[in-house]
């Protein structure tokens, strides 16, 4: 890879940019690393906002709204202004993903005690997750390349939005998923999207390091989020987000750290959004990890960022299910440039969190409940202020992990001592089992009733 090889000093053109030593490239390896210090790849738009006002752009994207072209409708290429162009005359291949709505949760605000508090929920995408927005725009330049295999290896939901927009596509995907860890949905789309699904037997971080190893020996495309244009579609999120808040960013927003690429593609969205003067201030981006799998955490208040220290992963939460982040250095950027914080929640505070969530009639994954639970510990610390506005990324929807949330229902989700935990207690809903009469039904009803009263009085 030679410095800048091909592209004019001033080009309009995205360029690829190692994160590392900065070597600027214009085509990606296949492992998607730098071919000299082996860094991950970010795209860079040298010429980004030149020529169209902030203000023009807010209006174009707005128009587009109520436009039937089908890039239009993508809740993603709607914004191709902050995107990577597909060469002229190729069309990506969308699912209508984006466009997810912005939910506010008063009850969770009044708990915790803050001004506003709302929820992005990514869960709202085709394939039920926030990987759908970067996969419409990675997928679309697999076959502008001319591959006939995409892959990656997964906790689940890249596999499901990979396998669908690769069929969209008319490729073939490749599935490489730890066997038991993920959940039974999440495989159930793979499969039914047409991916060669391969259940191995090692934990995602294994997963990964076959991957490497194969795509080494065969002609096939990543897309994990090491993928830097997968990165690009997700952070649509971000400036989806700022144009629902009408442009006023919010003090915080808070996300889930797995791989931690979704953070740094939000990071990355709010800091070019300020560079080109669509937004006057950045929030503060705050990642939350499963104590379990907490790396990332570990990293920062061990070592302030500086050398990851990678961690055997374990949490119910199978999505973040990962000990060894790829996009660790991106992530402490963003950081580290909207000053945000670090947090761990445990099982107990996720399970409990993801049925505040659902509470609210909203739902989400497990994953996506992190958030929730971290933010409690932010306001704790006083990180988050009262009179703040807050909002939290939900990235995967209910129905991703039913059996999780049967089992917290039931009871079944722990064993020892979280059982015994009052606060989880209280948002069980056990499924009642009861003769077919009404008279049995209308005692349940009464039953019902006298909790809500009782519980009530005691708030
Ligand atoms: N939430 C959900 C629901 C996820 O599926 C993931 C990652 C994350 C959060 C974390 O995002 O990796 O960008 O920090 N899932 C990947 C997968 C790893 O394979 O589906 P991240």
């Amino acid at each position: 890879m030679n410095k800048t090889a091909g592209v004019p000093a001033k080009s309009n053109a995205p360029q690829l940019r190692c994160i590392g030593c900065a070597t600027v490239a214009i085509t990606e390896n296949r492992d998607m690393r730098c071919s000299g210090c082996g860094d991950l790849l970010e795209v860079i738009y040298p010429a980004l906002g030149s020529g169209i006002d902030a203000e023009s752009l807010k209006t174009i994207w707005q128009q587009r709204r109520t436009s039937n072209h089908s890039l239009d409708t993508s809740g993603v290429w709607r914004f191709r202004e902050m995107l990577p162009a597909l060469t002229a005359g190729t069309a990506p291949i969308t699912l209508r993903e984006g466009n997810t709505p912005l939910y506010e949760l008063p009850l969770a605000a009044r708990k915790i005690g803050i001004g506003q508090l709302f929820a992005k929920h990514q869960g709202m995408n085709p394939t039920g997750s926030f990987k759908d927005t970067g996969m419409t725009v990675a997928a679309s330049f697999a076959r502008q390349h001319g591959y006939r295999w995409v892959a990656c290896a997964s906790t689940g939901n890249t596999s499901a939005s990979m396998a669908a927009y690769a069929s969209r596509g008319k490729m073939r995907s490749l599935v490489l998923v730890p066997e038991g860890q993920v959940s039974w949905s999440k495989l159930s789309q793979a499969l039914d999207y047409g991916a060669l699904t391969c259940q191995l037997r090692t934990d995602f971080d294994g997963c990964t390091r076959v991957l490497n190893a194969v795509i080494q020996r065969a002609p096939i495309y990543v897309l994990n989020s090491v993928n830097p244009h997968r990165v690009e579609g997700q952070k649509t999120a971000a400036i989806e987000l700022l144009e629902q808040l009408d442009w006023e960013a919010p003090d915080h927003v808070i996300v889930p750290g797995g791989n931690l690429a979704n953070s740094s593609a939000l990071g990355k969205a709010f800091l070019e959004m300020k560079d080109i003067g669509l937004t006057s201030r950045l929030p503060r981006i705050s990642i939350i990890q499963a104590e379990g799998a907490n790396a990332l955490v570990r990293t920062m208040r061990e070592n302030s960022g500086q050398q990851l220290i990678p961690v055997e992963a374990q949490t119910h939460a199978t999505a973040i299910r990962i000990g060894n982040p790829a996009s660790w250095k991106k992530a402490v950027r963003v950081l580290q440039a909207t000053g945000g914080s670090v947090e761990q929640v445990s099982e107990a505070e996720i399970a409990l969190a993801k049925a505040e969530i659902g509470a609210e009639g909203i739902g989400c994954e497990p994953a996506s409940a992190v958030t929730l639970a971290g933010l409690k510990k932010l306001v704790k610390r006083g990180i988050v202020k009262s009179q703040e506005r807050a909002v939290l990324i939900l990235t995967g929807h209910l129905l991703k992990d039913s059996d999780y949330t049967l089992k917290y229902h039931l009871g079944e989700l722990f064993s020892g001592a979280d059982t015994q935990d009052e606060g989880l207690d209280a948002q069980r809903r056990r499924p009642l089992v009861l003769d077919a009469t009404p008279d049995i039904v209308l005692n349940a009803l009464e039953a019902a009733e006298k909790m809500d009263i009782r519980s009530e009085e005691k708030q």
